[in-house]
């Protein structure tokens, strides 16, 4: 699934099109929240051990470089955060969200 995503934009940049248009690639997502949890979860593991690492040795770091490294690692980890919500939009709104009977 993600593959065909990348072959998309692969093609795109050739010039390329295999009328796989915006509709069709949010409704690849749609069809495998399931699938999708695991790799964005797999990454936001990754990221928020580079984040936090990059954090704690900071006097190690170059402040120059840490001020690139840092926020790179820091805004992944808020859009893997909101992907995350988003994946299990369905959980939280059947936990956190009060609806009228
Ligand atoms: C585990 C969570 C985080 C920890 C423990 C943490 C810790 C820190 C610390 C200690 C500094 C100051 C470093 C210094 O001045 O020597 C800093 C700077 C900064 N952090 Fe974070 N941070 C975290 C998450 C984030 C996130 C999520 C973002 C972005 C969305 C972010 C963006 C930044 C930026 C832009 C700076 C200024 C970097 C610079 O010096 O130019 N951080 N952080």
């Amino acid at each position: 699934m993600i593959s065909r995503v990348v072959d998309y934009i692969k093609n795109k940049k050739r010039g390329r099109s295999f009328g796989m248009d915006m509709h069709r690639i949010k409704r690849i997502i749609f069809m495998n929240k399931q699938k999708l949890l695991k790799p964005v979860n797999v990454m936001m593991a990754i990221d928020f051990v580079c984040l936090s690492g990059t954090a704690m040795f900071d006097d190690a770091i170059p402040k120059d470089i840490y001020g690139i490294i840092h926020p790179i690692f820091g805004y992944i980890f808020v859009l893997c955060v909101v992907f995350h919500v988003f994946l299990n939009w369905v959980w939280v709104k059947s936990n956190f969200i009060i609806t009228k009977k």
